[in-house]
């Protein structure tokens, strides 16, 4: 069974060192502090991405290799906006698709389907709310055109290689032979550039941590002072990980209601918040097959920084 927030928080605190996964970035406001993130100058991920689907559409399509009706399932759409571009490039084409948006939230499905039926009318949709891989089951079962299965946006960077390993397998299992899979990827490159991507001028990215601790003292009934708290991150270009911390500026003592337990800081003791991790193309290749995927084709944008993969089931 799933743990519970109560219980995740429970564990990450009382280890050593302590951890917090990032998934509990995202709720209402943590979402909306994303989107900030993703407007921001120094944030270059989504244009290099949105810089793809724009330019580099067709070319995905041909290296699919279809030629009849198929489905385009993604895997956490989010606002769509990079995908609408990748869509509208395939129907002004008069490719023959349906596009099946998947998300846990049934907020996130509803705010995409308005936008897609605003933007492209056109477009024939299948949305779907629940687990990916309950939903990628089902359509699986029910129809027999190939898929074109998508994972965008680095979301991949957030999980620790072994993980990344299991969740690609897992999606593997989930896929029949004809179908595609492409992933979005964060490349290594200058290691000022990344950064700065994470440790941006503003400290969007530092509220967007803390916001997490604010989360924990609403929904736990948590005493974080987020004043004696601060945000840290680096890039190791050796290895490619972001790791970004949360420390605590003096030696305290937090007490979470939820978890009847309180939990001591050191004074700079850190809290891992998140890994963002950057690949190189040979890394890509190496996650692929260790998946059980077949590499097909990496598709970067103009600037080199970013490369959609594409792989075949093996
Ligand atoms: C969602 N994910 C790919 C983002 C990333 O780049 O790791 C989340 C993020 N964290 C800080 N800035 C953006």
């Amino acid at each position: 069974m799933e743990k519970t927030f109560a219980q995740e928080v429970e564990e990450g605190l009382s280890a050593s060192p302590k951890f917090l996964s990032s998934k509990y970035h995202y709720d209402d406001e943590g979402s909306r502090i994303f989107q900030e993130i993703m407007a921001m100058p120094e944030y270059y991920l989504t244009n290099c991405e949105l810089d793809i689907m724009k330019n580099r559409a067709l070319e995905i399509y041909g290296a699919t290799g279809f030629n009849t009706h198929f489905n385009i399932i993604e895997l956490g759409a989010g606002d769509g906006a990079k995908t609408k571009e990748f869509l509208q490039n395939l129907l002004v084409e008069n490719i023959d698709f349906t596009y099946v948006p998947i998300d846990i939230s049934k907020e996130a499905i509803d705010i995409l389907v308005k936008t897609m039926n605003q933007s492209l009318p056109n477009l024939k949709m299948n949305p779907q709310v629940g687990d990916y891989f309950e939903v990628m089951g089902k359509i699986e079962a029910k129809e027999n055109c190939p898929n074109l299965v998508l994972f965008l946006g680095s979301n991949i960077g957030n999980f620790k290689s072994e993980w990344a390993v299991d969740l690609l397998q897992h999606m593997n299992e989930h896929m029949q032979s004809a179908d595609k899979l492409l992933v979005g990827f964060d490349l290594m490159k200058n290691p000022n550039l990344i950064r700065n991507a994470y440790n941006d001028s503003q400290g969007i990215t530092a509220r967007f941590n803390m916001n997490v601790l604010t989360r924990i003292n609403r929904e736990l009934s948590g005493d974080f002072n987020l004043d004696t708290f601060d945000f840290y991150s680096f890039y190791n270009p050796e290895n490619g990980d972001v790791k970004s911390y949360i420390y605590s500026l003096i030696e305290q003592d937090i007490s979470i209601k939820e978890t009847e337990k309180s939990f001591h800081f050191e004074k700079d003791e850190c809290i891992w918040m998140e890994l963002s991790k950057k690949y190189s193309l040979d890394g890509i290749e190496k996650l692929g097959a260790d998946a059980g995927f077949q590499f097909k084709e990496h598709f970067l944008d103009s600037k080199g920084y970013f490369s959609d993969s594409l792989f075949t089931k093996g």
